[in-house]
């Protein structure tokens, strides 16, 4: 008996194997996960037809590219945004589609990101915002944002992440790496040149090699060196051409200079002629206009090829883009599964919004607001109740929780302190299609606001912005600097009935404040979404030691600003055209080059306690082809209190032969101390980063000279110098 279960059983395992084999043998490259994705590209390619190539170019729905239905190649699920992953929406509209299981954990926005100038911050960002895409079943993440802070009044800074190309640079690459280890694409925006919206859809930008290569271009080519999978081409013209179809932008820099391997989206309904799009670097076109078989590269592609008007051979390529994007997600082998709206990703989003808020001012010991030493707290503002997570656009989220901040200074203070609460101002519903309805009785919702204050011992503004129409928000830009609904009054109204007035700027763009030296404290909180109550009210009570240091330069007046300083034509542009007058000049390297006094500079941020910066040393060594200029120096903690401080290391050329920036960020560091802790710190500037854009020879150039290094707790605090010679 038992040697005929043994034959038996040989027997079935001998046919259970043969079936794999079989199926081993019969399943087709492109589908075998086992083998190369280049091999598996070219096999898909060659069993497809060409209407089938084509169907790959172009939506299907309002946020879904076709795939090969005949050969089981699967579509490319897309969702917005950079800071969450949007709810579901309709195949055929921008509505919402209504669902019930598709609540998200809104992150911090991006530029509170870049207010942590921690690296590993933004690769925790990009993993567990990518675990929530891979989750609800989405291949390409639309994020995260990488256009640079050119005016305080564009619309959609706050889903970038500041002024100097090098901070940008350095924290989208972990993001997009974060997000990848998914399975899920990062989709990079808005290339490039998107620094306004104030007509986004046409504005040409008009702008030199020079400033697009050193300003403008350098986030996005961190990207694609860090491995990004596609890039979003933005609405904008460049050079006169479209940017969804654009032959130096898509063409020449990003797949011929820069090796970009992945797909080119088109943002939505940035593209505008079939030809264009099939010549000029476009490999998927999106948009919302219905059908799907109007678009530029649907129909009339096909049948341009067929013609022989366009070569199929440039259907090819895009499908093989495609293809290839198809294999790193959708059709991918071993995908992590993701997981949505846990504890541990309100956690990372808790970490990094407390990592991101900025304590701009704090004089009279206003701050920390300790439990013990206050009674009554009076928390004036309606930011302080309203959800800032719906509004902006496309980034806007549907999430799970949401903490405002009145919400989190009642949990942190418990009944320890009696925290009371008054609008003081109202702006009406988050819309961003169009203007407010003036706020109503603003004088009594003052005048409660004020009486309220007069009784507390201490009061805590929350107001900024709120990403309504006009106050961050997509499509529009601002109309000026100051903060809007009468909030200037108001916090100059609450100055006058209390001494501990702390102003708390919830905002993605700096705002003007007439009312600063009447205040004892200001923290600039951005838009910290799900978390933001907690993490703003560890901030202020002082559980946490801020350590956020600002992204991009608030100006005193938006004259000040370089995009300001030459009319019109510089903003918001002129017959259709808006020209970068201040070439490299941007943020702070303007107000060096003016000797323009910032309200608070590029790189600033206070902490509750105090850092010595120890005497700068450098060296010099080699690394293959470049050299790399080390700095170095002790820091030390003096304060009774652990903190974090981000060391900046500016570098300049005095005697340079080129215009050049006063000095620019070419490293930094985040360092943690322990109270009376005393570190080394070493910052590596590559030789090779140092280079200016020459525009006659259309490269690199690295100026032999000395340059002066300067380290500092911002662009306005420097503490140490030292030079180094460049041979
Ligand atoms: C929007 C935005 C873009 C977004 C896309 C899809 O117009 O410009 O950032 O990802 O359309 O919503």
């Amino acid at each position: 008996m038992r040697q005929y279960v043994t034959i038996t059983g040989v027997a079935l395992a001998m046919t259970i194997g043969a079936i794999q084999a079989k199926s081993q043998e019969t399943r087709p490259v492109y589908a075998d996960v086992s083998r190369p994705v280049e091999e598996r590209v070219e096999d898909a390619l060659a069993r497809m037809t060409l209407k089938e190539k084509v169907a790959l170019c172009h939506g299907q729905s309002m946020f879904s590219s076709a795939g090969v239905p005949r050969l089981g190649i699967p579509e490319l699920k897309m969702s917005d945004g950079p800071h969450g992953v949007r709810a579901e929406i309709r195949w055929d509209s921008f509505a919402e589609a209504g669902w019930a299981n598709d609540s998200c954990t809104a992150f911090p926005a991006l530029t509170a990101l870049a207010a942590t100038f921690n690296p590993e911050m933004a690769y925790l960002y990009g993993k567990v915002i990518g675990e929530e895409a891979r989750y609800r079943g989405k291949d390409v993440l639309l994020g995260p944002g990488a256009n640079i802070y050119r005016t305080p009044l564009n619309g959609r800074n706050f889903e970038y992440m500041g002024e100097d190309p090098l901070l940008a640079a350095t924290l989208v690459a972990p993001y997009v790496r974060g997000v990848q280890e998914n399975g899920v694409a990062a989709c990079v925006k808005h290339f490039a040149l998107n620094n306004q919206e104030c007509e986004r859809s046409s504005i040409n930008v008009l702008v030199s090699e020079r400033a697009a290569r050193e300003i403008y271009l350098p986030a996005f080519r961190a990207a694609v060196a860090g491995g990004a999978w596609a890039i979003m081409g933005a609405y904008n013209r460049a050079w006169g051409e479209f940017c969804c179809h654009n032959e130096r932008l898509l063409t020449r820099v990003l797949k011929e200079e820069w090796g970009f391997d992945g797909a080119v989206i088109s943002d939505w309904g940035g593209a505008h002629d079939t030809r264009e799009a099939a010549g000029k670097g476009l490999d998927i076109e999106m948009g919302s206009r219905l059908p799907f078989s109007s678009y530029y590269l649907a129909d009339s592609l096909l049948a341009a090829v067929r013609r022989g008007e366009i070569a199929e051979s440039l259907v090819d390529e895009k499908a093989r883009r495609v293809l290839r994007l198809i294999f790193r997600t959708a059709m991918s082998g071993e995908r992590p599964w993701g997981s949505l709206a846990t504890r541990e990703h309100a956690a990372v989003a808790r970490r990094v919004a407390e990592e991101g808020i900025a304590l701009l001012k704090n004089e009279r010991g206003a701050l920390p607001i300790e439990a013990g030493k206050v009674k009554r707290v009076a928390v004036i503002g309606e930011n302080a109740t309203r959800s800032l997570t719906r509004g902006g656009g496309s980034s806007e989220l549907k999430v799970k929780q949401e903490v405002s901040p009145l919400e989190g200074l009642r949990a942190y203070f418990g009944e320890s302190v009696e925290v009371v609460h008054a609008a003081g101002y109202r702006s009406g519903e988050p819309r961003y299609d169009r203007e407010l309805p003036p706020p109503g009785n603003a004088d009594s919702l003052r005048a409660e606001a004020v009486a309220l204050a007069a009784t507390a011992d201490a009061v805590i503004f929350v107001g900024g912005l709120n990403k309504n129409h006009r106050q961050d928000c997509e499509g529009a830009d601002r109309l000026h600097l100051h903060l809007p609904f009468g909030q200037d009054a108001l916090v100059e109204a609450l100055a006058g009935v209390n001494p501990r007035v702390v102003v708390v700027l919830l905002s993605g763009n700096a705002v003007s404040m007439p009312w600063l030296r009447r205040v004892p404290a200001v923290v600039q909180a951005w838009y910290l979404g799900s978390e933001a109550g907690h993490a703003i009210a560890s901030a202020l009570g002082g559980s946490v030691n801020p350590s956020g240091k600002l992204p991009f330069s608030f100006p005193a007046r938006l004259e000040d600003n370089a995009a300001h300083a030459y009319g019109e034509a510089s903003y918001p542009g002129v017959d259709g055209a808006v020209t970068y007058a201040e070439g490299i000049l941007v943020g702070y390297r303007w107000h060096d080059a003016r000797g323009i006094r910032p309200l608070f500079p590029f790189g600033h941020g206070l902490s509750y306690t105090s850092f010595e910066y120890g005497k700068m040393t450098t060296d010099k060594r080699s690394y293959g082809s470049d050299e790399v200029i080390r700095a170095r120096l002790l820091l030390r903690n003096k304060g009774r209190r652990a903190g974090a401080e981000v060391v900046q290391l500016y570098a300049s050329l005095p005697r340079s032969g080129v215009e050049r920036a006063v000095k620019e960020l070419k490293a930094f560091a985040k360092v943690q101390l322990e109270a009376g802790e005393t570190r080394e710190v070493a910052l590596e500037i590559p030789a090779s980063s140092l280079a200016y854009w020459d525009e006659a020879e259309g490269s690199w150039k690295v100026e032999p000279g000395e340059y002066l290094l300067q380290a500092g707790s911002s662009s306005g605090d420097l503490r140490q110098r030292a030079t180094v010679t460049i041979l």
